[in-house]
């Protein structure tokens, strides 16, 4: 661990020194005016953790099952698009730092590198821990979309993540006025032709990735096409992208095998609420019928810890690992992970709790309304 970096933001302000002002721009924008974006981050800020005293807290377990896999702790790794901007080995070397750690990692569709590299980097590196799940993007052409759950099958990826939230690409002003495109050399591994790997087209005005997204990405998409999936893969498949209960519901109704609560790091809809103030109703809608997990602004261990407390069996963290990539590649990812495994580690002694709980027994406090949230 570098002794210079001692929280996820010291790994955010190296990063912006390191990046290209358009690469730094794409990793940390949200869309329209950001006021999600800032939300997902403040909104940890509106509860408190309340501790309990004289528990014996000498041995912490943090280690969680989440899709059937044992991890070493209940933060994981969300799908970041174009890894190889921040560092030259990108996706692979995020995944030899998931499994050094012993966490998971979702690949992005839209990698820089192939769904077979990423999976031989992380099974050849050190360590015995780590797991592959697929984001998936469905495009217009169902064959290719399935051609890539086949090709992650056939790996060893453990589950599909479905982005369900992405229709079109939010409007992100930066990207936008950046005209943001892959730099010459890049280029979205997983697709053969240019146009689908992103590498050469005429994007015009706008955001190279929205002219993309408008051309490859099915917008038709609709609660069928999850009964389709689920009957073309034996994986578990997990919508990522809900943020309103009565949704988890009818996703648990077709089957699916987990939620992830997320509003895209906040790039898609600009003044929808932050995710963690919306975990709670999905956890309440799912009554326990598969696992809710959240993404969007956790930054520090105790965000781990009252996300757990609000019901999320797991976190995922998108910009940190993009910031510890660009830091240093490899070793800064891992340095990443580390910190919020410390973090985590010392949330969990100093507030009293030794072992991943049912999210009852970790005490939390609405800092605005006196309530007991668990009156119910
Ligand atoms: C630069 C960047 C690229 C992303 N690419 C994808 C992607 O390809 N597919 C996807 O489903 N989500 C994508 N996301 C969303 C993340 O998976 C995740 O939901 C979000 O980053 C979590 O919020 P956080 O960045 O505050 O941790 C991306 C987010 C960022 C910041």
């Amino acid at each position: 661990m570098s002794g210079q970096r001692v929280c996820v933001s010291d790994f955010e302000e190296e990063a912006k020194k390191v990046l290209p002002k358009a690469v730094y721009d794409y990793y940390r924008s949200g869309a329209d005016e950001q006021n999600t974006l800032a939300d997902n981050v403040a909104a940890f800020n509106r509860w408190y953790l309340v501790p309990r005293v004289l528990r014996d807290v000498s041995t912490v377990d943090m280690s969680v099952s989440v899709l059937g896999q044992r991890l070493s702790m209940p933060v994981c790794v969300a799908a970041t698009a174009m890894q190889r901007m921040a560092h030259p080995e990108g996706e692979t070397a995020t995944a030899r730092a998931c499994r050094a750690v012993g966490t998971g990692m979702m690949l992005s569709s839209w990698a820089t590198s192939t769904i077979e590299e990423v999976m031989s980097a992380m099974t050849a590196s050190q360590g015995d821990g780590g797991v592959m799940w697929l984001q998936l993007y469905i495009y217009k052409d169902r064959d290719l979309t399935l051609s890539l759950v086949r090709r992650a099958e056939e790996v060893g990826y453990k589950a599909i993540f479905v982005t369900v939230d992405t229709p079109y690409l939010g409007r992100r002003w930066n990207d936008m006025r950046n005209r943001f495109k892959l730099p010459p050399h890049l280029s979205m591994s997983n697709f053969s032709t240019a146009s689908l790997a992103f590498s050469e087209g005429n994007y015009g005005n706008d955001s190279g990735l929205a002219v993309y997204v408008a051309k490859a990405i099915d917008p038709t998409l609709c609660w069928d096409d999850i009964t389709w999936l689920t009957k073309h893969t034996h994986l578990p498949v997990i919508v990522k992208g809900v943020l309103n209960g009565e949704d988890a519901v009818q996703a648990v109704s077709y089957g699916v095998s987990g939620i992830l609560v997320s509003n895209h790091g906040a790039r898609q809809l600009d003044g929808v609420p932050a995710t963690l103030d919306v975990l709670e109703d999905v956890v309440r809608a799912v009554q326990g019928r598969c696992d809710v997990y959240m993404d969007g602004g956790v930054r520090r261990g105790t965000d781990v810890l009252k996300a757990l407390a609000l019901g999320a069996k797991a976190v995922f963290i998108g910009r940190p690992v993009l910031w510890g990539l660009a830091c240093q590649g490899e070793q800064g990812v891992s340095d990443l992970l580390e910190l919020l495994k410390e973090e985590l580690k010392l949330a969990m002694a100093l507030s009293g709790n030794t072992q991943m709980h049912t999210h009852r027994e970790i005490t939390l406090w609405w800092k605005y309304l006196p309530i007991n949230h668990y009156s119910d």
